[in-house]
């Protein structure tokens, strides 16, 4: 009894770190030996927008994983609470920064490179059309408006608030008629 309870421990591992290979190698495909290529500038005009969109908030996945640009930055009035903070807001960036350099922080060739995404989008490259659509994406968000975070933040506090005094309101009332209920059943049956 103890050796099989060993022997299947064992082999619930064993088959847990083949899962785990299979997972690691099949499922999280990276580059490899692939490095990124920027894209061209005439390929920048067949980018999709819709698709830059869906690859830049993480609906749509990159080919080589790169984490979603939303994690570390938000544009123009994308998402509810906007992306993360890390990297600076990315609407009208292309009024800041030139094709070249869109280019260049994509693809980490070129003048502009971000010490911190290079590393990981050298692990994670950009494939040149999603590079293209991501780029047709941030010109087309210039000129979009801002998310306000501070304000929906106040807004959904506020909404939470309410919702939690309603809330207590609602069970409190329920409580007072659950108790009274019965005492005034009980009285009107003492004067019957
Ligand atoms: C891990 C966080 C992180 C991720 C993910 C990330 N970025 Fe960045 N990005 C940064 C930081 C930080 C900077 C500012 C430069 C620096 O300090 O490295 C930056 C700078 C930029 C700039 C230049 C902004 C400027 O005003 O100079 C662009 C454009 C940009 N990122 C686009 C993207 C796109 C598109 C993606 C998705 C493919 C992405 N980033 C993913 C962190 C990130």
């Amino acid at each position: 009894m103890m050796n099989l309870k060993i022997r299947s421990k064992a082999q619930a591992s064993f088959l847990f770190v083949v899962l785990l290979a299979l997972f690691l190698s099949g499922c999280i495909p990276t580059s490899g030996n692939i490095t990124a290529q920027p894209v061209s500038v005439p390929a920048i005009d067949k980018g999709n927008i819709e698709n830059g969109r869906n690859l830049f908030l993480g609906r749509v996945h990159f080919k080589y994983s790169g984490p979603p640009c939303m994690g570390c930055h938000s544009v123009g009035n994308n998402g509810l609470l906007g992306g993360g903070a890390m990297g600076p807001n990315l609407t009208d960036v292309s009024a800041r920064l030139n094709q070249t350099e869109l280019i260049s922080i994509l693809s980490n060739f070129g003048p502009k490179i971000s010490p911190v995404m290079e590393p990981i989008y050298t692990e994670h490259p950009l494939t040149v059309s999603e590079q293209a659509d991501l780029i047709v994406f941030l010109n087309a968000s210039s000129g979009e408006a801002e998310t306000d975070k501070e304000l929906i933040v106040v807004a959904l506090s506020l909404a939470g608030f309410a919702a939690g005094v309603a809330l207590l309101g609602i069970i409190y009332r329920g409580r007072v008629r659950g108790v009274r209920a019965p005492l005034v059943r009980k009285a009107r049956e003492q004067e019957a």
